[in-house]
């Protein structure tokens, strides 16, 4: 299976970049399954349902969110009508939404993607790992799904790389998302699942993770919230991990990193 999984979209910026680029990258790719992290799709604050149809109007086949899930409050009746935009799995029981969605893949096959959010420097929801150990054991990779994405959204590298090694061989991927800079340790794991400790994001990189440089960095010289930040405005960079799986086994057999327009290097797979 030919996937490609894109980092956070950040504001206008990323939106557009995703709109006008995927079409074209998943033809070019021949891509089957396109997974990307909408957290921050609504002035760099949640995502709105328009926005979601968009996105999948234009080539996304699901769509994770992250701490900023709840930002839109529209988005709340959404999540229960659009089981492919999925919320971490490990807030608390009772929460609208669901946290991991199987979608169908053409050539008869099936695709588990689950999103999960760290605890640690984050609002510590319920234990992510046991999460994903259960919702993995329902959908066993090479035998009811061909392929497993997990999109483990932390701030911590430690907590990113702990999920990759305890589910290294029950996934097609495990990739990180919420620190918005693409990491250099895209690799197969020994069990053969892919993994990058963070996508990166689909945004503007002359910025703070995507919001104007100028506000942001005042923050960091003044201790008092200042104006509300924005995102920044400038050509987004679409950065992401292609990964090639094997549709026996589930596992990887080719990872490569996407960076495409904008200010980063670019990088095609
Ligand atoms: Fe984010
Ligand atoms: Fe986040």
């Amino acid at each position: 299976m030919r996937i490609l999984f894109l980092g956070d979209i950040v504001g206008r910026s990323g939106r557009d970049a995703f709109v006008e680029r995927v079409p074209g990258l998943r033809a070019q790719l021949a891509l089957d399954l396109v997974v990307v992290n909408g957290e921050n799709a609504s002035h760099g604050f949640g995502l709105s349902p328009e926005m979601a149809r968009a996105f999948l109007a234009a080539g996304a086949d699901v769509i994770t969110l992250g701490n900023h899930a709840w930002d839109r409050r529209e988005i709340i009746p959404y999540l229960e009508e659009e089981r492919r935009v999925i919320r971490p799995i490990n807030f608390p029981p009772g929460t609208p939404g669901h946290g991991a969605v199987v979608v169908e893949v053409p050539g008869h096959r099936r695709a588990l993607v689950i999103n999960a959010m760290g605890r640690l420097f984050m609002d510590p929801l319920d234990d992510p790992f046991r999460a994903i150990q259960a919702e993995l054991a329902k959908h066993p990779l090479g035998r009811s799904v061909q392929a497993t994405i997990l999109d483990v959204h932390c701030e911590a590298t430690s907590e990113k790389q702990a999920f990759g090694h305890s589910f290294d061989g029950l996934a097609s991927l495990v990739i990180g998302t919420h620190t918005h800079v693409p990491t250099a340790d895209h690799q197969i794991l020994p069990g053969g699942t892919a993994y990058q400790t963070d996508a990166g994001m689909c945004g503007d990189f002359d910025s703070v993770i995507g919001m104007q440089k100028g506000g942001a960095a005042l923050r960091f010289w003044r201790k008092m919230p200042g104006e509300r930040l924005a995102p920044a405005e400038g050509e987004a960079t679409l950065c992401g991990l292609f990964v090639e799986t094997d549709d026996a086994t589930g596992l990887a057999l080719r990872v490569a990193p996407l960076r495409q327009g904008g200010r980063l290097s670019q990088a095609l797979p």
